[in-house]
């Protein structure tokens, strides 16, 4: 083994997921095995995740870990090598990782700093004879762990962390520095203090030895205003220190010849019966390309073009199935789009794992009109299915997609459609083309060949990462 890396995390698949971040963290794993580094996972031992704790072993105790008794177990869970935190006071609770039905916990910042401070315990003084040479903190969650071993002593070991999304930043009243166990000299602006308050986030940022993002152009993007959201100066001030490196896609998990009607670039027929399926599935038939959009249904994904593009692209035949939950507002307003076009658009509300898999067999075109995206996952299970992004040329999108052009096409390697700025009009325009190039047969074919020709598995960039250990440890 090249080394060990522990990985700090709120969300990890097959486990907890409520995002990206949970197909990221729940593949590093396996991809890094492959080059040599052992990786475990560290998770809070939620309310549903604590019926594994009886096949694992308590490794650590404290009594005191922020207001309650915090054990650690270690363990193999689901294919993964996992490290379990069960507090009850702060994770046995009902609702998902960070909030109920009420809104969020308010003890976020507790519930994230106990993470985070032990992991930074076991990435420092190891734990049950295994101890890491890199801590690995994946978003705010885990901002705080590398502020731990920065100021508490990291005996060497060096700690990455990683920007999944920007706009979650973890602020907390600065008043909880001391029981967050913060050191009081580390509250100024070259520090954690952010516009008065702490933001775990910031402190991740400027405590880890390095900082990666999950896309060269979103690694770019960070640095301007409009996408550093406060923090671009921050990123700006260690751009020495920053890389890009995209995500991959479980190839495995996300596989055209694994579907209910399994198929491949050499025979499309599979695909075929899938669209038949999913047009049932959703009650609609359009004569045009069937879109999909699989999203959290948030101002970030651009959800609120749809209902002003999408008159258009059904006059043009097309059709549309969105599964998503999300913001209130957008949800009614899918609903009220569904009710305007009953047999060309439909909505299902929720969170359903089977059947994105079954959307994105049977779609047409995966949309994804995102504002910004730091990587963004759909697009490149749409590449993988032969289900044709049509994408907003910003961050992970404008790295995966290869936009359709006359010089594209010409040359055979378009794979979707990119289109820029992200409003109304460049989409409507986006969706033309799409529809233009479903019209014919022989065209989109090339297109579709060369998308699931399109390399998005996670071997390049788990040797990305583990070139970016071995340098840290050089
Ligand atoms: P983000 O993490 O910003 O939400 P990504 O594109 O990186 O965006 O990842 C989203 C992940 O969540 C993908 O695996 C996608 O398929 C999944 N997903 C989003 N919404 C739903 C839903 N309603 N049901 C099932 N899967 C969903
Ligand atoms: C975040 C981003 C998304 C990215 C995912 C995994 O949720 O919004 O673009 O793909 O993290 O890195």
């Amino acid at each position: 083994m090249a080394g060990k890396v522990l990985s700090v995390a709120s969300e990890c698949v097959p486990l907890i997921k409520t995002g990206g971040l949970a197909d990221v963290v729940g593949a590093l794993p396996g991809a890094l095995a492959d080059q040599g580094w052992e990786m475990r996972v560290m998770l809070p031992a939620y309310r549903k995740l604590r019926g594994h704790l009886s096949q694992m072993v308590e490794v650590w105790r404290d009594d005191h870990l922020f207001g309650g008794v915090a054990r650690l177990f270690a363990g193999r869970v689901e294919g993964l090598d996992l490290l379990l935190l069960d507090a009850p006071h702060l994770y046995d609770r009902d609702g998902g990782p960070y909030n109920s039905s009420w809104g969020d916990f308010p003890d976020n910042p507790q519930r994230f700093a106990a993470l985070s401070w032990v992991a930074a315990v076991v990435a420092r003084d190891g734990v049950a004879g295994w101890k890491p040479e890199i801590l690995h903190a994946h978003d705010w969650q885990a901002g705080f762990a590398p502020a731990y071993l920065r100021y508490f002593g990291a005996r060497g070991v060096k700690s990455v962390m990683t920007i999944h999304n920007i706009a979650f930043q973890g602020w907390a009243p600065a008043a909880l520095m001391g029981e967050l166990r913060l050191p009081g000299e580390a509250f100024h602006s070259d520090a954690l203090e952010y516009y008065g308050n702490l933001s775990s986030l910031k402190a991740g940022l400027v405590t880890a030895d390095w900082i990666t993002t999950v896309s060269p152009t979103y690694a770019e993007e960070l640095m301007r205003p409009a996408f550093g959201m406060g923090l671009q100066g921050v990123i700006e001030a260690r751009k020495a220190n920053v890389s890009g490196i995209l995500n991959g896609v479980d190839l495995d998990l996300w596989d055209p010849e694994a579907t209910e009607t399994p198929y491949a670039a050499a025979n499309m027929s599979g695909k075929l019966r899938a669209r038949a399926a999913l047009c049932a599935e959703f009650g609609i038939d359009p004569p045009g390309p069937l879109a999909i959009v699989v999203s959290r249904l948030t101002d970030q994904k651009g959800i609120d073009l749809l209902p002003q593009v999408i008159p258009d692209f059904v006059e043009l035949g097309g059709g549309l199935a969105v599964l998503g939950t999300g913001d209130p507002a957008l949800e009614q307003a899918m609903q009220r789009l569904a009710g305007q076009f009953p047999g060309r658009v439909a909505v299902r509300l929720g969170y359903d794992e089977g059947l994105s898999h079954r959307m994105f067999a049977g779609g047409d075109a995966v949309l994804v009109p995102s504002r910004f995206e730091p990587c963004g996952l759909t697009q490149m299970y749409g590449l993988r299915f032969g289900t044709l992004p049509v994408v907003a040329a910003t961050g992970g999108l404008a790295d995966t997609v290869i936009g359709l052009s006359p010089a594209t096409q010409a040359a055979g390697v378009a794979t979707g459609v990119v289109f820029h700025p992200t409003d109304a009009l460049a989409f409507s325009q986006a969706l033309a083309k799409l529809a233009a190039l479903y019209a014919d047969p022989k065209a989109w074919a090339q297109v579709q060949r060369a998308a699931m020709r399109h390399p998005v598995g996670w071997e390049p960039s788990a040797a990305a990462y583990a070139a970016l250990y071995g340098r840290l440890l050089a």
